[in-house]
């Protein structure tokens, strides 16, 4: 159970932004991280595990009395870190086949990329190891040999994502058939192979290394159980050869209760990677705990013992010292496990035995293979890297290296991003270490902080690049300079020369926001006028169609925007129960003007003003009340207002005798009357007039507008009370918006038809005046406004008119969209009016050209064919955003905290290939067809539940079955009566805004020859 836990010794929480503070948690043996990211003060985990698979936890923090506390569960908080909540999803038909070889850090990144990026082919990890993945750098810091606590996922979690784990050794690769075999005789078939192997230790080539007993190595359980079974019940004496990281934790860890000594070749510990000064620091706390030291010593031999003489008694030192040893361990590094590889023909090694790669991890001069973690030598572009190759034997590094290659394999085309490398290490205190010192070496080291109280920072320079850094008790400096390296922000040698602390580097927001980790284009995360150009421009649905494509499932198109085009996202963000509301972008789209309080919160009156309402008790409310009227038996009644208006438009249509006319202009005409006619038994005449009278281009202006301030909600609120604000900013973007010389916007007869017959039937003697019989919806509403007070007389009076407003464009978009792909495909014409011909001519007699909507919806390839419309060119064409509620989010292995905005683009969405397979940018109908195998159901199911056609969720259109009805209604009448041909624009030519439509589609209606 969450609970509240009091930080020890915080009384403020004034953090300038970037800036990092550990505390320790009252009651609970566990630190949290104080941080101020992007101007929030959060407190996550330690950052202990960052270099791990699981995200940091952010817990709430809040203050009281001068105290400040966290809350969370005793366990995450003590954990650090937190298990993704979700389990790893397999979606959709990829073809490849992956097989990964190895079973250690690197696997664990490929396997847990290629299933968080929706990969749905198989996966197979084949292992020598005996056991699943473990957390192998806890084996040397506390020599666990319980798999329970070192194992990182159990079995469950791989089978949940369908991952096949193959107990076996890898022998040899046949790279021209594609075929891994192993030592049990199995051969297995791949067409993306990920070689991730690891190191085998090296021994001593000297006397006596090779045959006596007691002498170990250290990289796995097995490894670790023997030399606890060795250790027994202490008071032993060890000997370490080797006095780089594995020696000094093995001696570290084993110190207490033994006689430790610790024989290096080096002038100090570690010397190799930091240094003789850092080497000697770390040396002193060692020694502290007993350990000795022999450095810059040379063994010579290995003795026998005199009561055992098949095990190690002494170890020689070059210059005569004889160390007692019960038994010896050996940490004298190691090599690429790549034996396998040795005699193949097709690939060359390097010569320490490891495999060259280029940034994406794939080996040169091999197809479809990859090598990651402790056996890629990558070039390396961390700063003073100059695409060096080098080969890091980093936890991290292999982990990264994985998801590199998952992306890789998943989105070829997106650019490897540059990870930086981070080590840690438990020598006494905790060694924290980031980037790299090996590709270019490094001629200068600035000390920071107090080496003797154990708080100290290293930076290792080369000229005036900080290409690495070391630190202890440190730990958020060493944080921090992993993120600007990262970033390429590293202060100068100078500066820190000067005495700069990098925690007091004023980073630019953006870099330490907690969206910085998300992928996008660089100017999106700076200000939304990236975004907000794409709409002005009407780029959102060439945004829609590319931005995936290139950034991967997770785009930041804003600040504080996140776009996700996959089912986890989809999932998450418009499941009513999760809570995700509306974001500030609907403010733009209210229909009234807020009171402000004291505060500053915006308060809208209670008008029924669906797309816009954030009061979600208001909105449940009105849809219950008005969902009646909305179903399609009631809906029904209606028909016959629409078989007229369709009857008309045929007339006239063929009266144009095959002319090219504008789809969309005349799907606007139609739905327009047919608007008209359902809602007030009345017609706006454009049917007759052959025009819209300028109604659809005017409100598709309107939207252009709506869509940019949308993207400025602070502008979009101040805008309300300030029509200067409102012109500037209009001005600005070019986005103002006039309304032609005698235009006349069907609004104005429609406000005044509805409000006049609703002031008539509420009129107290209703007796005076004639009875209105007229059945249409508007009839319904005043009844509903009767029966339910509850649906006030000022819900009624917006209703009539939101008909309009809300389905007077999104009908004509999904006409028009039909139309033309329809008209456009002409087998797909060919086999729809095959459907609709034979009912067009049984009901001749009641009405020429329309059919009954019972009888359309029964038609299965006209239905699909009109989804499969609306699914390559939804309405919207920005993502329909959402709020991040209170608890915050984890998707796709990013922590995304409460208010941030995401959404889907349905653009995107509905092209996402592990929805919708491998051709779905094509118009293909037959894709909604029930073709009878149980995997077709599920397939279908998958398309229907994963779209935002109607939007998401709790919001979802409330016009639905209204909009089903006409546009199946008017699709059926028109392919039965005419052959339709289209010409497209080309697809750059479209504009779409957030709400979208197929413009500048010529149509020609002809006469179907029956
Ligand atoms: C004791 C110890 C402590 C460490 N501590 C740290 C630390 O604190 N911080 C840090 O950053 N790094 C640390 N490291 C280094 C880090 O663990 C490695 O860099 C990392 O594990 C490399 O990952 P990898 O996937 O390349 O290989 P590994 O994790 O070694 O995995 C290789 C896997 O391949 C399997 N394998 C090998 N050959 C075959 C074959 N032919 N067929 C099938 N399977 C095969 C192995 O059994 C193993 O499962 C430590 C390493 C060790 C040994
Ligand atoms: C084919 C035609 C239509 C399509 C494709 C369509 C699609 C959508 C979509 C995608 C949304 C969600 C918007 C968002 O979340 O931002 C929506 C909302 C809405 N639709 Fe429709 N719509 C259509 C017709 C209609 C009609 C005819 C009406 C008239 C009653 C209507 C009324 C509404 C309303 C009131 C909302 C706002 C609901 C809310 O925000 O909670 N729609 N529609």
């Amino acid at each position: 159970m969450a609970q509240e836990y009091k930080l020890k010794g915080v009384t403020s929480l004034d953090l300038k932004p970037g800036e990092k503070k550990e505390v320790e948690v009252e009651g609970l043996d566990a630190k949290v991280l104080l941080l101020n990211a992007g101007g929030t003060v959060q407190a996550t985990g330690d950052v202990e595990d960052a270099p791990a698979l699981d995200a940091l936890t952010v817990f709430k923090t809040t203050e009281r009395d001068g105290a400040f506390y966290i809350t969370g569960e005793a366990a995450t908080i003590k954990a650090g870190s937190r298990k993704p909540n979700k389990r790893i999803v397999t979606a959709g038909a990829n073809t490849d086949k992956v097989i990964v070889v190895g079973g250690g850090s690197g696997a664990l990144g490929v396997i847990e990329g290629l299933r968080e990026k929706g990969f749905s082919g198989p996966v197979t990890l084949i292992s020598s190891e005996g056991y699943l993945p473990i957390d192998r750098p806890k084996l040397s810091k506390a020599l666990l040999t319980d798999l329970a606590k070192l194992q990182w996922r159990d079995q469950e979690w791989f089978k949940s994502g369908s991952v096949e784990i193959v107990e076996d050794e890898v022998t040899g690769v046949d790279f021209s058939s594609k075929t891994v075999s192993t030592k049990s005789g199995g051969k297995f078939a791949y067409t993306k192979l990920v070689l991730s192997t690891g190191g085998t230790p090296r021994l001593l080539q000297l006397p006596g290394f090779k045959v006596l007993g007691n002498i170990f190595t250290l990289r796995n359980v097995h490894d670790v159980k023997k030399i606890v079974a060795a250790i027994g019940e202490k008071g032993k004496k060890i000997v370490v050869i080797g006095s780089s990281f594995i020696g000094m934790e093995i001696a570290g860890a084993t110190a207490a209760g033994n006689d430790v000594t610790v024989v290096g070749m080096e002038k100090a510990p570690l010397e190799r990677v930091l240094g003789e000064k850092v080497g000697n620091i770390i040396k002193k706390g060692i020694e502290s705990k007993g350990v000795k030291f022999y450095m810059s010593a040379g063994v010579e031999k290995a003795e026998p013992s005199a009561s055992d003489p098949a095990k190690v008694g002494f170890v020689h030192l070059k210059d005569g010292t004889k160390l007692e040893a019960d038994l010896v361990i050996l940490g004298v590094g190691v090599a690429p496990a790549t034996e396998y590889l040795k005699d193949n023909s097709v690939v060359r090694l390097e010569q320490d035995g490891s495999l060259k790669t280029d940034e994406s991890f794939s080996v040169i001069g091999l197809k479809d293979v990859y090598a990651v973690g402790d056996i890629a030598t990558y070039p390396y572009h961390g700063p003073g890297g100059d695409g060096k190759y080098v080969r890091i034997e980093h936890w991290n590094v292999a982990q990264n290296a994985g998801r590199t290659v998952a992306s890789h394999i998943v989105s070829p085309g997106i650019k490897a991003e540059f990870f930086t490398p981070v080590f840690w290490s438990a020598l006494g205190a905790q060694l924290r270490y980031c980037g790299n010192t090996m590709a270019n070496g490094w001629d200068d080291l600035v000390l920071q902080g107090k080496p003797d109280e154990g708080k100290w920072a290293a930076y290792y320079t080369k000229g005036e690049t900080v290409v690495a850094m070391a630190s202890m008790g440190m730990d958020p400096a060493m944080a921090q300079s992993a993120q600007l390296m990262q970033l390429g922000r590293m202060p100068s040698k100078k500066q820190l020369q000067d005495g700069l602390d990098v925690l007091s580097v004023g980073p630019p927001q953006l870099f330490f926001h907690p969206l910085a980790r998300v992928p996008g284009p660089r100017l999106a995360a700076l200000s939304n006028i990236w975004h907000a150009y794409h709409a002005r421009n009407g780029l959102m649905l060439r945004l829609g169609r590319t931005l995936h494509a290139k950034y991967g499932p997770v785009v930041r198109v804003g600040p504080n925007e996140v776009w996700f085009d996959s089912r986890e996202g989809f999932k998450a963000i418009y499941n009513t129960a999760n809570g995700f509301e509306k974001s500030d972008f609907y403010l733009a789209t209210s229909l009234n003007k807020p009171t402000i309080d004291w505060r500053l919160n915006l308060h809208f009156p209670d008008t029924l003003d669906f797309l816009s309402e954030f009061d979600m008790k208001r909105y449940r409310l009105q849809r219950r009340l008005i969902g009646p009227v909305y179903q399609t038996s009631n809906l029904k009644r209606f028909e016959p207002a629409v078989d007229a208006v369709i009857e008309q438009a045929i007339h006239e249509l063929r009266a144009l005798d095959g002319a090219e006319v504008d789809l969309k202009e005349w799907m606007h005409i139609i739905v327009v009357e047919c608007l008209g006619a359902v809602v007030l038994s009345w017609s706006p005449g454009y049917i007759k007039n052959r025009s819209d009278g300028g109604t659809s281009t005017q409100g598709y202006t309107g939207w252009k507008r709506k869509s940019v301030f949308g993207l400025f909600p602070t502008v979009t609120a101040a805008a309300f009370f300030s029509k200067t604000i409102s012109r500037t900013f209009s001005n600005i973007w070019g986005i103002t918006f006039s309304t032609p010389k005698g235009f006349k916007p069907f609004f104005t007869p429609v406000y005044q038809k509805s409000s006049k017959r609703i002031a008539a039937a509420l009129r107290t003697a209703p007796k005076l005046h004639r009875a209105d019989d007229r059945k249409d919806l508007l009839a319904d509403l005043i009844q509903l406004h009767k029966d339910k007070p509850a649906f006030t007389e000022t819900y009624l009076r917006r209703l009539a008119v939101t008909n309009f407003g809300a389905g007077h464009e999104t009908m004509c978009a999904a006409l028009t969209a039909a139309m033309a792909m329809i008209a456009s495909h002409p087998a797909v014409q060919r086999h729809v009016a095959d459907e609709v011909t034979p009912l067009t001519r049984s009901h001749a007699r009641a009405s020429q050209n329309s059919i009954p909507y019972d009888d359309i919806q029964k038609l299965k390839y006209t239905q699909a064919s009109i989804k499969e419309s609306q699914r390559l060119h939804p309405v919207i064409g920005m993502s329909l955003s959402r709020r991040v509620p209170l608890a915050g989010v984890s998707l796709h292995g990013i922590y995304f905290p409460p208010g941030t905005t995401v959404g889907c683009n349905p653009v995107s969405l509905h092209r996402n290939r592990a929805i919708f397979g491998d051709d779905a940018d094509a118009f293909v109908p037959e894709r909604w067809l029930n073709r009878g195998t149980q995997e077709d159901e599920e397939r279908r199911r998958v398309m229907e539940r994963c779209n935002l056609t109607w939007g998401g969720g709790g919001r979802a259109c409330p016009g639905r079955h209204l909009a089903e009805m006409v546009v199946g209604k008017v699709v059926g009448a028109l392919v039965g009566g005419f052959e339709v041909r289209v010409e497209m624009p080309r697809e750059e030519e479209g504009r779409g805004y957030f709400v979208a439509m197929l413009t500048g589609v010529r149509a020609r209606f002809l006469l179907r020859n029956r």
